[in-house]
């Protein structure tokens, strides 16, 4: 490394820390909700994404088990070449019945999954509409596609018609989260479809933390050149992305999607623990779990769509500091700022799951309670 390089990685680290930007990995141990932090503290979290907490399910580590004493630790290659193995081909059929779609593809992560759908079915030539709250993966997907990119207001489906409409004789695609990772919201799908079918428009719909809605309604979204990006990584208790959708959609990803071709195949563990979840979703014990999380997130903020909570507080050192404060009393929540949200927007991301007992709400709402601070 040059004296310059060293220069410049200095002057970033300092001007990341000058903003009070600076983030920083924390392990922490223990499983499920319940954490000990490396100092030693016991934490409840209300940070990870493990909506229904099938990353401690009996059944889904006993199948990663089983996975890595038959077929090893790692895949080896790519999916393409030696890399697929029979739990692959299992993981993408469950896949594509649970979300009706008559085929699926699984990626190594829900990031991958959307650079790979935005890089083959955007491109040059074609008018990519994308909600100004999409998540990175997205962001970045349709930075990487090449195509005409235009972002509409969040939520704004007047302002998505008047794009459809200037479209002239590009292919359009919209793309849009189902459930927003920082706000928790949720786009009015069968909307968006509506304004996709008048104008010939595809949609790509990312469901990665769709686990109590939206639905689409199946007969128009039917009616739709569509696919659905989700991830096993977040409610279904495992680790990797996945695109479900119609056999010629899903055949092009195959061929085109680079992020996809030029990447080693999940491990047969991960993929294993993701088998699981989709016929759980649908049988009494998946039900419960959804249930039990509805209510939990009631007892937060009574017909909130989702499991993502924000406590908006406007400035950074607030957010920072009503963090501290939760963390002093055993509660882990982050405190979400910029470049994440947007400037005066930063917020406390309360995230929760099934696995949250009517103590750890109690506990929660006690402190948000004596710190004045309501979602
Ligand atoms: C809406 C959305 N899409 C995609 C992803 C990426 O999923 P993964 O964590 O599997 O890479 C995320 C992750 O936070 C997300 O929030």
């Amino acid at each position: 490394m040059t004296r310059d390089w060293d220069a410049w990685i200095d002057s970033e680290l300092a001007s990341i820390r000058g903003f009070g930007r600076w983030r920083a990995h924390r392990a922490l141990d223990g499983d499920g909700v319940l954490h000990r932090t490396s100092e030693g503290h016991e934490v409840v979290s209300f940070a990870s994404n493990d909506y229904l907490g099938l990353t401690q399910h009996r059944e889904v580590v006993a199948a990663a088990r089983e996975a890595l004493d038959r077929w090893g630790a790692g895949s080896g290659s790519a999916r393409l070449i030696v890399g697929t193995r029979p739990v692959h081909v299992e993981l993408e059929t469950e896949l594509a019945a649970w979300k009706s779609e008559p085929a699926a593809l699984t990626f190594a992560t829900g990031f991958a999954a959307n650079l790979g759908v935005l890089t083959t079915f955007g491109g040059p030539g074609v008018l990519v509409c994308s909600d100004a709250l999409n998540h990175a993966s997205i962001i970045d997907g349709c930075r990487l596609a090449r195509a005409d990119v235009c972002v509409y207001p969040h939520g704004d489906l007047v302002a998505l018609d008047g794009l459809l409409t200037r479209r002239g004789d590009r292919r359009a695609l919209v793309v849009t989260d189902s459930v927003f990772s920082m706000d928790g919201d949720v786009a009015d799908i069968d909307g968006i479809v509506e304004h996709c079918l008048e104008h010939e428009a595809m949609l790509v719909l990312d469901e990665a933390h769709a686990v109590l809605g939206p639905e689409p309604d199946p007969d128009r979204l039917a009616a739709v050149a569509h696919v659905r990006v989700g991830t096993l990584s977040k409610t279904l208790g495992s680790l990797g992305g996945f695109v479900s959708g119609s056999h010629e959609a899903i055949d092009l990803l195959v061929n085109r999607a680079r992020s996809a071709i030029f990447t080693t195949a999940s491990t047969p563990a991960d993929t294993a623990a993701g088998v699981f979840a989709p016929p759980a979703f649908l049988s009494p014990e998946g039900n419960a779990l959804i249930g039990r999380l509805r209510r939990n997130v009631d007892r937060v903020a009574p017909g909130h769509p989702s499991p993502i909570i924000p406590v908006i507080v406007g400035k950074e050192d607030v957010a920072l500091a009503a963090a501290a404060e939760l963390l002093d009393r055993g509660l882990l929540v982050p405190a979400i700022r910029p470049p994440t949200v947007a400037p005066g927007s930063s917020r406390l991301r309360v995230t929760l799951s099934a696995a949250h007992s009517d103590d750890h709400i109690d506990r929660l709402l006690g402190a948000l309670d004596e710190l004045g601070l309501h979602p």
